[in-house]
């Protein structure tokens, strides 16, 4: 099962407490680790957190080199035992515009774990849905272009196959904490025929247990994709 969250709310979490919006941040990141390590154990197998959108840039430029450190920091602290937990990382979004650390850091890590089993955790930074597929569609064009793809060939599958999230599947649920109810350019395209969740509680209040709510809701709900799925009846206890 693939679980796509979009972890928001950090800055509210922190102004309505009197703080600075990167304290939130800086609880935010802490819960990262927690909900890493229960989604195995709740038979979660990819794990996708929006960290930092496309559009995010656009904040103060503090608030955004606060998330670039809180970042480096995460990436520092968590290195080893990522993969020693077995867990993949992946990292979706374009990378270009990021630290030049950042990136090595990025890049050791994806090498290191890409044989991990347990997990594939895609850390989505600098992502954008409508940005990946504006890049998907710049390499499917340059292999049209060099005669190497007919352009009849190109279908759903060749699509996916050239998003950063290729070989994935498409997440089966999307959370978004903080209460808004949009995908804020989350999963555009893979996101098609996602169930999504929207709770009330900020990340930094996003638990184990609200998670794992979260879950049991989603399992008993019916995906349909289209087609017309019969429930099954209801067993009565009664004769
Ligand atoms: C989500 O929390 C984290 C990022 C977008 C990086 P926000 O910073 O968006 O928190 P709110 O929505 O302002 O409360
Ligand atoms: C979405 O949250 C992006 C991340 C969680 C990384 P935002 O806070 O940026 O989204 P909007 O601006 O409320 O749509
Ligand atoms: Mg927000």
């Amino acid at each position: 099962m693939h679980v796509g969250i979009i972890m928001d709310g950090n800055g509210r979490w922190a102004t309505e407490r009197g703080l600075p919006r990167l304290m939130g941040h800086k609880r935010g990141a802490n819960r990262v680790k927690n909900i890493v390590k229960a989604s195995s154990e709740l038979g979660v197998d990819t794990l996708t957190l929006y960290a930092f959108s496309t559009e995010n840039w656009k904040r103060a430029a503090h608030e955004v080199e606060g998330i670039m450190k809180l970042f480096r920091g995460y990436l520092q602290n968590n290195f080893a035992a990522l993969n020693a937990n077995n867990v993949r990382v992946c990292f979706i979004g374009d990378p270009t515009p990021l630290a030049a650390d950042l990136r090595e850091q990025m890049d050791a890590l994806t090498n290191l774990t890409k044989n991990n089993t347990l997990l594939t955790l895609n850390v989505a930074i600098n992502y954008g849905g409508q940005d990946e597929l504006v890049r998907a569609m710049r390499k499917i064009a340059l292999k049209a272009v060099s005669g190497s793809l007919l352009v009849d060939d190109i279908d759903a599958d060749t699509i996916s196959a050239h998003l950063d999230t290729a070989g994935q599947p498409n997440p089966d649920l999307i959370i978004r904490t903080a209460g808004e109810m949009r995908l804020s350019n989350f999963m555009t395209w893979q996101g098609a025929y996602s169930e999504l969740a929207f709770v009330e509680e900020s990340w930094p209040e996003f638990t184990v247990e609200v998670y794992t709510e979260v879950l049991a809701d989603y399992r008993s709900r019916t995906r349909q994709f289209g087609a017309v799925i019969l429930k099954p009846a209801k067993v009565s206890n009664k004769a």
